[in-house]
């Protein structure tokens, strides 16, 4: 069964999905658009799945990340992109920060190639984005089920999870969830979408227009009506 996490840093919208939502991730990119308060989002989650992401000298920054983050959320994960800028790996540095105990997410994988490799470095998260596959026309389906598969059944890669992020629409998730993913990780606007159908809101509005009270409804049994 796939978990859902919230792919945002929005914490008011962590608390409009609270229900939903077993997991966060964030992204440069993300905090750059949606803005929000690192300490206010694992203080928030705390305890649950925080995905916050290194950028610049990765090994330091994972490190500092984890002496701010950590105390306030242990659930804490520090995200490591798969390559730099340059195509060089960072498997040295996910295993680095694996033996000092710091959960690394590996992200911004494509194939399963990286996500074996990620695995073998330590990685207990590796996040594959579907949405990029997708635009680039390869078919994120069979991946994501491949990757699932080769977890699953990796005796010494046991434990990590596969996150399927870069979602974009409705289509996507569902197809992620029917492959076997462990984890989705969902943009708000795509949950948003996904609680939508109009003819949900008329059945609503029709058992609204025909309800009667439950003091109306055992006045008529009794024959006494309520006031
Ligand atoms: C996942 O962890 C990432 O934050 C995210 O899903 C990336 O998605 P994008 O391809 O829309 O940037």
């Amino acid at each position: 069964m796939s978990k859902v996490f919230l792919d945002s840093s929005n914490s008011d919208l962590m608390r409009h999905w609270r229900s939903v939502i077993s997991g966060v991730t964030t992204n440069p990119s993300i905090l750059k658009k949606e803005g929000g308060d690192l300490e206010e989002i694992c203080r928030y989650m705390v305890n649950k799945h925080v995905s916050v992401e290194s950028g610049g000298d990765f090994l330091e920054e994972a490190k500092s990340l984890w002496s701010w983050l950590s105390p306030i959320n242990p659930s804490l994960v520090i995200k490591v992109p798969f390559l730099d800028t340059k195509g060089n790996h960072n498997l040295n540095i996910i295993s680095d920060l694996t033996e000092k105990g710091i959960p690394v997410n590996c992200t911004a994988m494509l194939s399963l190639s990286q996500i074996v490799l990620a695995s073998k470095a330590g990685a207990k998260y590796v996040s594959l984005f579907a949405g990029r596959i997708d635009d680039e026309g390869g078919n994120y389906q069979e991946v994501v089920k491949d990757c699932v598969t080769y977890l699953d059944n990796n005796f010494f890669d046991k434990g990590c999870e596969l996150i399927v992020g870069s979602v974009r629409t409705i289509g996507n998730v569902l197809d992620c969830i029917r492959a076997g993913a462990h984890i989705v990780t969902i943009p708000p606007a795509v949950l948003q979408k996904m609680i939508t159908h109009q003819y949900s809101i008329l059945t609503s509005k029709q058992f609204e227009d025909d309800y009667v009270t439950i003091n109306e409804l055992r006045g008529e049994r009794t024959g006494v009506h309520g006031t």
